[in-house]
């Protein structure tokens, strides 16, 4: 079978030694967490990032004081970790045909050479090793009863119409889901019994989300098992189904957490929740005495654009700017203080659909991860985001010497708007990344290192037919922030 391979990826390796003789002073330091979990997340199944990857982003998360990495290990569009009573999971659910070129879905446009990878057993012990020595917990996550396509591609009778499927080449949502026959609680067990033996941590992420749920109102065994447990519909069916696994986990001594999905028809009783589709479902989940975590779309999605879309990556959509990552309140004030001692804390979340190699993962994450470790571990009277951008400072040049790609930060002091009638505005750059030259251009085009270099204050006349001043930093290596702009005058 393909891998991807190793060449494939532009991201510098760890240099063995950054030579210097380190001075460390000789300091006390009192410190703790705010919040037990800082998490970041990896979806390892739309795209494949290889073991020597991941330990790179563990490094770098433990470089951030993140203590909880959760691995999406299985979704529609690829099954990456390998399970020996079930071989055909990896053989088949491991390899997609083709890939959807950007967003290409009609006409549909696959780009035709098949995208393959997963996980040995071995790797993923070396790698939980290698995570638990930098004092990281990982989450691995199955998504039940759906994403599930490439499992179903591999076993067709996982699902309720067993027929020939394929791995999904597409995003999106797709049926079918898992059926909830004594067939699919076998071997989910079967699988969980390796699963929890490569992960000793406590939780167990079981998916939960987005699982269309047609299928089982038209199948005879799904009706069946409806009619058998005295459920209302399909959603108390899914909350049959995740109960069940739940009890599974339990009697092993671990625990299960769910997208907030497992809400819909009832949460089993010892659930966590992660509240993705904004916060009702978190706050709901705490207010009926459940743990939280929280990583709504709208603050910790770090798979959508950083700025303007016309100057950053081709994404998924969405727009997240650092400063409102950093501003997020994890506690919401609908709960009380006793409620809110459910929220254990929030996850930075990087989906990979249009994410394909390890530099633009790191990209993506970085710096927007340091915030959700700042927001997770900062005392809420302490945060304060204009310190954060002057210690990312020193952070940005630590990432550099250690080869970890980030986005090159904006520049800092661009009013947004400027008062109609404005004939003269004097401007104040500066970057937060300390080795970051300031270039700006007054008529339109891009600017480049070869623009003007704003170097302390500077006044723009504005003529009587406007003017737009644009704006980027630049590193001596040529890393570029993407371009500001303020558009002055008519
Ligand atoms: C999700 O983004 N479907 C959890």
């Amino acid at each position: 079978m393909q891998r991807v391979s190793a060449e494939a990826w532009d991201v510098a390796p760890l240099p063995a030694v950054i030579s210097k003789d380190w001075q460390v002073p000789a300091v006390r330091i009192e410190d703790a967490p705010r919040f037990s979990y800082r998490g970041l997340h990896l979806d390892v199944s739309r795209h494949f990032f290889p073991p020597s990857f991941v330990k790179q982003y563990i490094d770098v998360l433990a470089a951030h004081r993140l203590n909880t990495f959760h691995w999406h290990l299985t979704d529609d569009q690829g099954w990456r970790i390998e399970i020996k009573q079930y071989p055909l999971l990896t053989q088949v659910g491991g390899c997609r045909r083709e890939t959807v070129v950007r967003k290409n879905f009609n006409p549909y446009i696959g780009d035709t050479p098949a995208y393959c990878g997963f996980y040995t057993q071995e790797e993923v012990k070396e790698i939980v090793a290698y995570a638990a020595a930098r004092q990281i917990t990982i989450i691995p996550e199955l998504e039940m009863t759906g994403p599930a396509n490439a499992a179903i591609a591999a076993y067709p009778e996982l699902s309720c119409e067993p027929r020939r499927y394929e791995v999904i080449t597409r995003w999106g949502v797709f049926e079918p889901v898992l059926c909830p026959s004594e067939e699919t609680f076998a071997f989910l067990e079967g699988v969980l019994d390796e699963v929890l033996s490569l992960f000793p941590g406590r939780y167990i992420h079981v998916g939960g989300d987005e699982a269309p749920k047609n299928m089982w109102k038209l199948n005879p065994v799904a009706q069946q098992v409806i009619r058998r447990e005295g459920l209302r519909n399909e959603e108390e069916l899914q909350s049959y189904f995740i109960s069940r696994i739940e009890r599974y986990l339990s009697r092993r001594g671990r625990a299960l957490i769910g997208w907030d999905e497992i809400l819909e028809g009832g949460l089993p009783p010892a659930a966590t929740v992660m509240s993705w589709r904004g916060t009702a479902g978190g706050i709901a989940a705490a207010k009926a005495g459940h743990d939280v975590v929280m990583t709504p779309t709208s603050n910790f999605y770090l798979d959508y654009y950083q700025s303007d879309p016309a100057t950053e990556p081709f994404g998924i959509g969405g727009l997240l700017p650092l400063e409102k990552v950093y501003s997020y309140e994890p506690i919401p004030a609908e709960l009380t203080p006793a409620e809110g001692k459910h929220i254990l804390g929030a996850q930075g979340n990087v989906w990979t659909e249009y994410i394909a190699t390890g530099a633009h993962a790191l990209y993506m994450a970085w710096p927007r991860a340091a915030a959700v470790a700042e927001l997770t571990w900062t005392p809420k009277e302490q945060k304060d985001y204009a310190d954060f951008l002057r210690r990312m400072g020193e952070d940005f040049r630590r990432m550099d010497m250690l080869g970890i790609t980030y986005r090159i930060p904006d520049v800092e002091g661009l009013p947004k708007a400027v008062a109609a009638g404005t004939t003269s505005l004097r401007l104040e750059l500066r970057s937060p990344h300390p080795d970051a030259a300031i270039h700006y251009t007054l008529d339109g085009s891009e600017p480049q290192a070869t623009s003007a270099r704003a170097k302390g204050a500077f006044t723009v006349r504005i003529p009587p037919q406007g003017l737009v001043v644009r704006v980027r930093s630049i590193l001596p290596d040529g890393r570029m922030s993407g371009v500001q702009e303020l558009k002055l005058g008519s």
